[in-house]
């Protein structure tokens, strides 16, 4: 038999083909406003994969945002559970996040180049998403609010970001509700900084039941804080690859700066504490 039926209707088991309006999946993925979205500014065939990678990365930026505001909505209302399973589910992403570093991590000084000029003055330094990854984080700096002046959602939400308790705030307010004896922050808008007291409750937590929900907790952050550092380290090297020692589009000494921001491990007495345990 040569004869082909027509699939919609002889395989009532085969997908649909006809709807009223736009698909139900673009209806929900919005694919079309999405893959519309890269509008490279050079010629060069090699631009196109740097600009999606970006947008990948704000992408998972937004959804680990998502994450940590879930975790710490969760942990204010003691419900560990929620948080643990939102943290975990970060560090899946931020994994992902990290593997999206590949398709431009091996970039020659000439094939950069051959896009660099057409960025002016745009660098990744202005990703307000991704200053709001670093206030849950804890590291706050209202400074990086400056650039997003022309912006008012943007600048609201990143306002709003800096003064609301970190995830890391509140994972301390949970430990000091549990009987840990952890000072109060007095500025939440403030950088967080290492304190003496809550490396001591972290020793503690860690020198106890391993099976405890403080230890899960520790240790879903410890793998949070690990892979920010693997991003960092990450950019650090492709960024060396790409452009060696010359100064960045946004401004900053390039590598150097970054080598000092990569150097730096989030949560720091999760760290530190492990020294006494
Ligand atoms: C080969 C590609 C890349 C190079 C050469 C590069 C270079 C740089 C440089 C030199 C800086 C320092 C600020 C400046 O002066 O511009 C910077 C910052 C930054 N870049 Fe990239 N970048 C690359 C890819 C990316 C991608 C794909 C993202 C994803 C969004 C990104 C996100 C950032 C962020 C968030 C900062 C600020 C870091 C901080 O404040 O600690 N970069 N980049």
């Amino acid at each position: 038999m040569s004869h082909r039926p027509d699939v919609s209707q002889a395989a009532p088991e085969a997908p649909n083909l006809d709807f009223e309006g736009t698909t139900p999946y673009e209806d929900y993925v919005q694919a079309d406003v999405l893959t519309h979205l890269q509008h490279p500014r050079s010629d060069d065939p090699g631009e196109m994969v740097f600009l999606v990678t970006t947008q990948v990365m704000e992408l998972w930026f937004t959804v680990i945002v998502h994450e940590w505001e879930t975790a710490s909505r969760a942990l204010a209302a003691d419900d560990l559970p929620t948080a643990l399973a939102a943290l975990k589910r970060s560090t899946y992403e931020l994994q992902s996040l990290n593997a999206s570093w590949e398709p431009i991590a091996h970039l020659t000084p000439a094939q950069f180049n051959a896009y660099r000029a057409a960025l002016g003055e745009g660098s990744g330094f202005q990703s307000a998403m991704y200053r709001r990854m670093e206030f849950l984080l804890g590291e706050k700096s209202a400074s990086m609010l400056v650039p997003h002046r022309g912006a008012p959602r943007v600048h609201d939400e990143l306002q709003k970001a800096l003064h609301e308790p970190s995830l890391y705030d509140e994972v301390l307010r949970l430990m000091a509700r549990r009987g840990h004896d952890i000072p109060q922050r007095d500025d939440l808008s403030q950088r967080y900084e290492a304190d003496p007291a809550v490396e001591r409750a972290w020793q503690a937590v860690y020198s106890g039941d391993q099976e405890s929900e403080l230890v899960r907790l520790g240790e879903a952050l410890t793998e949070v804080a690990e892979l920010v550092w693997r991003w960092r380290n990450d950019h650090l090297v492709a960024t060396r690859r790409a452009m060696g020692a010359k100064t960045g589009t946004g401004g900053s000494a390039g590598v150097s700066w970054l080598e000092k921001r990569a150097t730096k491990n989030v949560f720091p007495e999760l760290w530190t504490a492990r020294s006494h345990v």
